[in-house]
């Protein structure tokens, strides 16, 4: 009850849309998070009336998002979550293996684990997203690096659009950038941007008395960097443009889209900025409206000429607020030039098949009209594969939080392949109420795996009802999915021996997970095979992509052109993680953002060649 009221009032507090006239804008953005917040910014502060559509609300002052040491409440944050119950595979065995698998027992509370009560309701395994003015760039850690320079260039190949060369994309991140970390004129950062990046205190790495340290010196001998020097080499910038970055092993000091002070930065404080600004940009937020589809006029060649949405709070399903039943009028907004989507990686794909655009016969079995039959849209969902190495030491492990990123022996190329970060705090992936805690003692080695062999994941319809969550399946592992576990069980091996030299009295650890106690090699009860199996039925992931990808023009599969720009359809384009073709190295919202700039340029531009 209390939400309804909750939604009544904000309705009657947005811009009104649903007067006659309909409200019309040059373009609509759908989606406020790092793909589409800062591009409606760009284009409203080039001059052009531009109407940003968000399901969620603004939670810019709440404490819980404004700082970003509080990103595991915010995550779990009832006021902003999105639940998406996914699948990791077609085997609903395997699935079942699954230690945070998640049950709704029927009265209001979750049982998470391997054995529910009668009656439970199987819903799946927890993805969290938010709703809210800046997207899951409001709960997320923060965590900045750049893709590979291959992620950038398998686009100029496929379409031979050389502006998405590697190293003409650092103008993006200098474009967007606010460095407080480094001191002004460092040529590859920027500084006059809207995003705040920091980074953290490594001093302690030059403390040889505590464990901490003694574990990286460890894992500098095991990466072929100098033990002696990790006091300067934990200072690495991660954003530096070294010469072949992609293959170096180092350490790096973590960077963090916030300020110095840890106040989240995000494109919640653009909107904000752009919204306040003295200049009066011709920017409309409405928030608390759910895009149910998109316009098409009747052409030859069919062109988006607006949206219809609904208006009101927790009207999607994935809301843990949504009360069954909820409804809201639809009302229609008409763009003059285009409608960008950028609904993130699940709802871009849904909002582009409601719409009619997608595999025909999905469609059809919905009875949803084809506008154009696009078989890539919702398909190659990729992420990159994550698991960790937790264990218990005797005593607390003194150390910082350490940042590495290596190159195992079986990678496939020269490239490193696993990102981690180590410290005295557990990750172990998502569920509700996540992260466990296993007091001070506890120790993990997060790990990210670079460049996943398989892209055989989905965002499929489960009906035309556009408040309806869709069928989301990952398919880890589906394709040479061997490989890369091995890649992770090789960097579960190195970090796991680093541990060693932690010396007593934090050792023995104990470790919980993938193997067992504090000898968990004895015996060859921890081989790589049964490491293996572990990470293949644990392995979690919050970094997915490519459900709307940019491809070539023979490439079946591609959704989008270089340009952003929807196939087989005019003025509309899909910019957020969506739009990559492969998952953007080992962390993808800062390459979200970037493209976000780089999108607003390419609409300018052509903006400015159809009217001149
Ligand atoms: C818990 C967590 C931690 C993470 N940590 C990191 C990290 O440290 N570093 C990193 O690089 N990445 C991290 N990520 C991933 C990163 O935040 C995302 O990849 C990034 O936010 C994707 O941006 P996006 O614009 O594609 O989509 P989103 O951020 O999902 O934004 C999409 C927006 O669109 C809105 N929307 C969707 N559908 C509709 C609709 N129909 N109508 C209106 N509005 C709609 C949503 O409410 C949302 O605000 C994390 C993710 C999670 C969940
Ligand atoms: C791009 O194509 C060139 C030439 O065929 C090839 O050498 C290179 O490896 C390709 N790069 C990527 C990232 O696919
Ligand atoms: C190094 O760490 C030890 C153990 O925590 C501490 O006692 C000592 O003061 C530290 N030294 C410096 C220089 O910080
Ligand atoms: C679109 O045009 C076709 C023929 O050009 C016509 O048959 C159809 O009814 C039109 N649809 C709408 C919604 O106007």
């Amino acid at each position: 009850m209390r939400y309804r009221l909750l939604s009544a009032l904000i309705a009657s507090a947005v811009v009104a849309v649903d007067a006659a006239p309909a409200a019309s804008y040059d373009y609509i953005v759908v989606g406020s998070g790092p793909g589409g917040g800062p591009l409606a910014c760009d284009l409203a502060r080039a001059g052009y009336s531009t109407l940003l559509i968000e399901a969620g609300g603004d939670e810019g002052d709440n404490p819980t998002y404004a700082e970003l040491a509080t990103f595991n409440e915010a995550a779990n944050d009832e006021a902003t979550r999105w639940d998406f119950w996914v699948k990791h595979s077609d085997d609903p065995a395997r699935e079942l293996q699954f230690q945070h698998m998640t049950w709704d027992t029927g009265d209001g509370t979750f049982y998470i684990g391997l054995d529910p009560p009668p009656g439970a309701k199987q819903l799946g395994i927890q993805y969290p997203r938010a709703a809210v003015l800046g997207g899951c760039a409001m709960h997320n850690g923060a965590v900045c690096t750049l893709p590979q320079d291959d992620d950038w260039n398998v686009i100029v190949n496929a379409t031979g659009d050389t502006s998405w060369e590697a190293d003409k994309m650092r103008r993006y991140l200098k474009k967007i950038e606010k460095n407080d970390y480094l001191p002004a004129g460092n040529a590859d950062h920027g500084y006059n941007g809207w995003l705040s990046t920091s980074r953290g205190d490594v001093s302690w790495a030059k403390n040889n008395s505590l464990a901490g340290t003694r574990i990286l010196r460890k894992m500098a001998e095991l990466t072929g960097q100098n033990p002696e020097d990790v006091g300067v080499l934990m200072d690495t910038d991660i954003l530096g443009a070294y010469k072949n970055k992609d293959e170096i092993s180092s350490f790096y000091n973590m960077v963090q889209h916030a300020d110095r002070q840890g106040k989240r930065s995000s494109p919640n404080n653009y909107v904000r900025a752009t919204l306040a600004d003295p200049k009066k940009y011709p920017l409309t937020l409405q928030l608390h409206t759910l895009v149910t589809k998109v316009l098409f006029s009747n052409e030859s060649t069919p062109r988006a000429i607006g949206v219809e949405v609904m208006q009101g709070a927790s009207l999607y399903k994935a809301d843990p607020k949504h009360i069954p039943g909820t409804k809201a009028p639809l009302t229609q907004i008409l763009a003059n030039k285009e409608v960008i989507v950028s609904g993130g990686a699940f709802n871009s794909p849904q909002i582009l098949k409601l719409s009619g655009i997608g595999p025909a016969a999905e469609l059809q079995k919905f009875n949803i009209p084809v506008v154009k039959d696009l078989p890539g849209v919702g398909e190659q969902l990729s992420d990159n594969y994550e698991g960790s190495i937790l264990a218990l030491g005797q005593i607390p492990a003194d150390s910082g939080l350490i940042t590495l990123q290596f190159r195992t022996p079986s990678a496939p190329t020269k490239k490193r392949n696993i990102f981690t970060w180590c410290g005295a705090f557990s990750f172990e992936g998502f569920w509700p109420g996540f992260p466990a805690d296993y007091g001070p003692n506890q120790y993990t080695c997060a790990m990210v795996h670079i460049s996943p062999k398989s892209q055989a994941g989905s965002v499929r319809l489960v009906s035309a009802d556009p408040q309806d969550v869709p069928d989301i399946n990952f398919r880890f592992f589906e394709h040479r999915g061997d490989e890369d576990l091995k890649e992770i069980v090789e960097g579960a091996n190195l970090l796991r021996e680093a541990w060693q030299a932690a010396g007593e009295p934090v050792l023995p650890f104990n470790e919980l997970h993938p193997c067992h106690g504090t000898n968990p090699l004895a015996d060859g009860k921890c081989s790589d095979a049964v490491q293996a199996q572990s990470f293949k039925t644990q392995a979690y992931s919050h970094h997915a992509a490519s459900t709307c990808a940019i491809g070539g023009d023979n490439d079946k599969m591609a959704v989008l052109d270089s340009k952003f720009r929807v196939r087989g359809v005019k003025g509309l384009r899909v910019v957020d993680a969506s739009s990559f073709p492969v998952v953007p190295g080992a962390f993808p919202v800062l390459p979200t953002m970037m493209i976000s700039a780089k999108a607003a340029e390419d609409i300018i531009a052509d903006a400015t060649k159809k009217s001149g």
